[in-house]
């Protein structure tokens, strides 16, 4: 997977040469390009914002740079890549999305600063490119380069050979499969006591249904007590004779 990212703090995105990303990264299987967007800019300053017509507080991203960058960096390959645009008044990024996004052969991130970017970017694009406005979560960030690494790890690892265990995406909350809409139980591993606390003796057993049983329980309980509405969502569809016992 081919993904660009255009920013005024390219350097913000150091984490994404280390552990998972930066092994995928090393063995091929993703190519990760960053861009200074003030290298679109033609002015001394560099200049990216500007003041908000109507008034108000805080600058917004001026729309000539940013669509500089755009048109070099996807007219740059092939066929052009789906364009992602961080904000907090955006579509939820889940796991879905995620899912969604890893199917594509090329992202490209346009992370902006201050109040956003001008809103005719966005409806320029909108006819030229698949452009996706997502938020990470209902608080609001200082700029979308978090929302980019967050976005960018969650996609990295779905991509095939990127983690060394795929079970373990299967098994993913949020994932689909025999955990399909609940939260993840608890996990443990040696010794089976530590401080007293006993690891929960079925693991041991060797009995692998009823270790399954026992996980989907957990993660039936944790669900509920954590996140009902995750449970209210499943549907009758969604749980067996023994779930709706727990
Ligand atoms: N930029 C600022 N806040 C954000 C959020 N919650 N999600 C995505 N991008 C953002």
């Amino acid at each position: 997977m081919r993904v660009d990212i255009i920013s005024i703090f390219p350097e913000y995105f150091a984490p994404l040469d280390v552990s998972l990303i930066g092994k995928a990264r090393h063995k091929g299987l993703l190519d990760i390009r960053l861009h200074q967007l003030r290298d679109w800019t033609h002015d001394v300053h560099r200049t990216v914002d500007d003041t908000p017509y109507g008034g108000g507080p805080g600058m917004v991203m001026k729309p000539e740079p940013w669509s500089e960058a755009i048109d070099a960096v996807a007219g740059s390959g092939g066929p052009p890549p789906r364009l992602i645009v961080p904000t907090p008044s955006g579509r939820p990024f889940t796991q879905e999305v995620a899912l969604e996004y890893a199917k594509e052969p090329w992202l490209l991130f346009a992370p902006a600063r201050y109040e956003g970017i001008d809103a005719r970017v966005m409806a320029e694009y909108e006819s030229r490119l698949r452009v996706d406005e997502v938020s990470i979560g209902d608080y609001v960030l200082a700029g979308g380069e978090a929302a980019v690494l967050v976005i960018v790890e969650a996609v990295a690892r779905l991509l095939p050979g990127v983690l060394g265990n795929a079970g373990s995406v299967t098994d993913d909350s949020f994932a689909p499969g025999a955990m399909a809409g609940l939260l993840e139980g608890p996990v443990y591993t040696k010794p089976p006591v530590w401080r007293g606390h006993q690891v929960p003796p079925i693991l041991l057993s060797g009995n692998h249904g009823a270790i399954a049983r026992w996980r989907r329980d957990e993660a039936l309980r944790r669900t509920l007590a954590k996140r009902p509405e995750l449970v209210a969502r499943l549907g009758p569809e969604g749980l067996d004779k023994r779930d709706r016992e727990v």
